[in-house]
């Protein structure tokens, strides 16, 4: 929320109209149980029963108005929010945190709050909110939240590889699910090679990747007037593939200052073999 109110265009974004086929969950991030309400109001009226609650966000711009994961250091407005998720037995929620604000047992004082709610499922991501992304993922503690938690748990953070996850589903086999961020960027296929259950050769998670991007550059196309404003937004789509794609391919893709020159670096991908 902004003074407020929240932006049009984020509204917009979750109206079912533009998710169809795409099963779609809004989350929200309050600073008090007031604006907790407000937005559940919001989206509620745009036809959601079902709301994912942030209190894992760190950026600052956030935190320091006591949202996302500055919310941790605070059992009393979690008690707040709670209190209110119960007086809206007509939507069902959902809760991503961290460990804690400042320090990594601070969800020792959260946890049995959110166990006195009906919730969907937990997603932790074992880091602290002041870390933001540095440092290592705290898995004893993690360990021990999956150990003393009695709602469904999902594990976020971290996770790049097939064996990360082959890891995580060995070491804590009650896991609801695996949420992947960052990981799933840089290899946009890793889900279906799990599917899979195997690693798939690089000229099919080339070609794989090469189809999504084609359908994401036609639904842009489509949206936006002028070759820029489709550039803006198909650049970020390989932001996070430099390991694999090869550091010059990647250049040309990002650098390319012209829709002709980006297209040129797109069909270069495409004719590239591993080994280059
Ligand atoms: C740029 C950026 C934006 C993010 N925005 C959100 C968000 O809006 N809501 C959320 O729950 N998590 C958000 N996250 C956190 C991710 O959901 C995830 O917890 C984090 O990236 C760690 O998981 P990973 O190591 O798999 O990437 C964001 C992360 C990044 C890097």
């Amino acid at each position: 929320m902004e003074k407020g109110a929240v932006r049009r265009k984020d509204i917009v974004d979750i109206l079912p109209e533009h998710n169809e086929g795409v099963p779609l969950i809004p989350q929200i991030i309050a600073s008090d149980a007031d604006e907790f309400d407000k937005l559940c109001d919001i989206i509620q009226e745009t036809g959601y029963h079902r709301i994912d609650l942030n209190m894992g966000c760190p950026a600052p711009m956030q935190t320091k108005l006591a949202r996302g994961s500055a919310m941790l250091s605070s059992s009393e407005l979690v008690e707040d929010i709670a209190n209110r998720m119960k007086t809206r037995s007509d939507l069902r929620f959902s809760v991503k945190m961290r460990l804690g604000w400042k320090e990594s047992d601070e969800w020792r004082q959260i946890l049995p709050i959110l166990h006195d709610i009906p919730l969907e499922h937990i997603t932790l991501h074992p880091r602290v909110g002041i870390q933001q992304y540095k440092g290592e993922v705290n898995m004893e503690m993690f360990k021990m939240f999956y150990e003393a938690c009695h709602h469904p748990l999902i594990y976020n953070g971290d996770i790049q590889t097939l064996d990360d996850l082959a890891r995580m589903e060995e070491e804590c086999p009650r896991l609801t699910g695996i949420m992947m961020g960052r990981g799933l960027l840089a290899n946009p296929v890793l889900s279906a090679e799990y599917a899979s259950g195997t690693a798939w050769t690089w000229a099919k998670r080339r070609d794989t990747v090469l189809r999504m991007h084609d359908e994401w550059l036609q639904f842009c196309r489509e949206k936006y007037v002028s070759d820029s404003q489709v550039l803006l937004q198909v650049k970020p789509f390989w932001e996070y593939q430099n390991a694999w794609i090869g550091k010059k391919v990647y250049k040309h893709l990002m650098k390319s200052g012209s829709f002709r020159n980006y297209m040129a670096a797109v069909h270069e991908f495409s004719a590239l073999k591993e080994e280059e």
